[in-house]
């Protein structure tokens, strides 16, 4: 891919191919050249740091962002102090911003130390107006800012960047949606042996509580034969799981030309030599349709895992969230899933303190928790999301009831997670080791196909392998184990 361009002989975008993913290849050929030069004449390497908040497609972006700079002549390390730093970011809930704006300042103190350094902002929290004006004003040393709609763009951005490096500008791309899906370019995985894969970005469930929809775009599903090539590809390269990765699986394909269900999608996946485990993420109850878990219980290779947002047990706070199901029909779905694979486990996300919400509808969230019995459930506080529906909703609640309630489900849900975590206790498990132990020497940790941990001795080469493992201790949250 790496071809010599004079710099000083041309004008940036008068020879750039216009189509994708060609102009990023240009582009990427371009940059390389110039990080070369500044290697030179620094005599050391040109270092890069991706620091990610947010969720899983948050750190899968982050992946084509790394793949990106590698091939842009970049060596990526573990800390700030790098000549590039990326801060890929969530809004989802006002701690993840603050989180952000309090380690700018860190990052502002490095780059006095570093004339060299870039740094770039991008993710979710670009796609907000108001965070980009307080930028501008407030914290001019950033170089970069673009969104979650054109990361594919990151080698034009760059070549730019490094230009007008030193001027003192910021350079900002900031796309408000796109209907555009930019296939094959580099990425880098974290694990060897396991990659998530996207199946469909954006969202298109607006419920009222919630910031997505409106920094991810609408709804787009990646075509079948794209998806099937990605993981083809993988296999072929060593990954034995997948996760497919969308805001929503259950909705994947509907918008298509040729329209096809998830289920279909799962069962072209299967089929996949190479591939021992598929695990999604995530699943929307208002859309799961009985084909899937009639696929999930005669698969060999589907997890029996399965993670289904309640958000609330109130059939009340639920309407008002948009969710689109009630009480009622999220416990009989549990039930059916239940009835089918009996050793699923079920994961959830609850949020307590919605607007409105009462003792009594907490109350009916805590007698959803205690009969979904989930493995683990990830509870948040409401946080008030500007723009979104329910921010403009009377009748908040106040801080200290929200604490309370907050510590009461917790409480029950670590009781319930223990109890059921210690399920499987004394039996045999295929796990997938997944890295060597930092606190117990001569251990590793794996994972079940229902997502608990194992600890077990065993040598870092069994890192990507399966194996079987004797369960002999239920710790709470993971099992210590022995390999059979
Ligand atoms: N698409 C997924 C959720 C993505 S956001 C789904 O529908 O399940 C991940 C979780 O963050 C949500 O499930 C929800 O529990 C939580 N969340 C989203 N907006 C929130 C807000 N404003 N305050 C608190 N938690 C929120
Ligand atoms: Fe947010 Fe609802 Fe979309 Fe999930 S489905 S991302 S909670 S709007
Ligand atoms: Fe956060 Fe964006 Fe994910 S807001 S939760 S990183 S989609």
């Amino acid at each position: 891919m790496f071809n010599e361009i004079d710099l000083s002989q041309i004008d940036l975008t008068a020879a750039a191919p216009a189509e994708e993913p060609e102009r990023q290849y240009y582009f990427m050929a371009l940059a390389r050249t110039r990080t070369e030069e500044l290697k030179k004449e620094l005599s050391r390497p040109l270092t890069a740091h991706i620091e990610t908040f947010g969720c899983q497609m948050n750190f899968k972006d982050s992946e084509k962002l790394q793949g990106i700079l590698e091939e842009m002549g970049y060596t990526l390390i573990d800390t700030e102090e790098a000549d590039f730093v990326i801060y890929n970011t969530c809004t989802v809930r006002e701690n993840a911003n603050l989180r952000v704006y309090g380690r700018l300042g860190y990052l502002h103190s490095l780059k006095k130390k570093n004339p060299q350094m870039m740094i770039a902002l991008c993710g979710c929290m670009m796609q907000e107006p108001q965070v980009v004006e307080k930028l501008k004003t407030s914290y001019s040393f950033v170089d970069l800012i673009f969104g979650t709609h054109n990361i594919y763009k990151l080698p034009e951005l760059v070549s730019h960047a490094l230009e007008v490096r030193g001027e003192k500008r910021m350079i900002i791309d900031i796309w408000k949606d796109t209907d555009q899906i930019v296939e094959d370019l580099p990425s880098e995985r974290k694990y060897f042996f396991k990659s998530g894969v996207n199946i469909m970005f954006g969202c298109n469930n607006f419920c009222s509580y919630c910031i997505v929809p409106y920094v991810r775009g609408r709804e787009r599903s990646r075509e079948p034969e794209a998806i099937l090539k990605e993981i083809r590809s993988l296999a072929a390269d060593g990954v034995v799981e997948v996760m497919l990765l969308g805001q929503n699986v259950n909705s994947y394909g509907k918008t298509l030309k040729n329209p096809i269900t998830f289920a279909q999608l799962l069962k072209e996946v299967e089929k996949i030599d190479g591939i021992e485990r598929i695990r999604f993420m995530t699943s929307h109850p208002k859309d799961l349709s009985d084909e899937l878990i009639q696929v999930m219980a005669k698969s060999r290779k589907i997890c029996h895992h399965l993670h289904l947002p309640l958000q609330s047990g109130s059939s009340r706070v639920l309407k008002e969230m948009n969710r689109r199901y009630d009480k009622e029909k999220y416990l009989s779905l549990v039930e059916k899933i239940r009835e089918k694979i009996d050793d699923i486990s079920l994961t959830t996300d609850i949020i307590v303190g919605f607007p409105g919400e009462t003792e009594e509808d907490f109350q009916e969230t805590l007698d959803v928790v205690r009969k979904a019995q989930y493995d683990t459930a990830f509870t948040f506080i409401y946080s008030k999301r500007s723009g979104t529906p329910a921010a403009a909703m009377e009748d908040q609640v106040p801080q200290e009831v929200v604490k309370d309630r907050f510590d009461r489900l917790l409480a029950l849900v670590q009781e319930i997670g223990r109890e059921r975590s210690s399920r499987f206790l004394n039996t045999v498990q295929e796990v997938l080791v997944e890295e060597k132990q930092s606190s117990q020497k001569g251990y590793v940790t794996g994972r079940m196909m229902q997502n608990l941990l194992v600890h077990f001795p065993g040598e870092e080469s069994l890192v990507g392998k399966t194996v079987r493992v004797k369960l002999k201790e239920c710790k709470g949250f993971y099992y210590i184990g022995e390999q059979e």
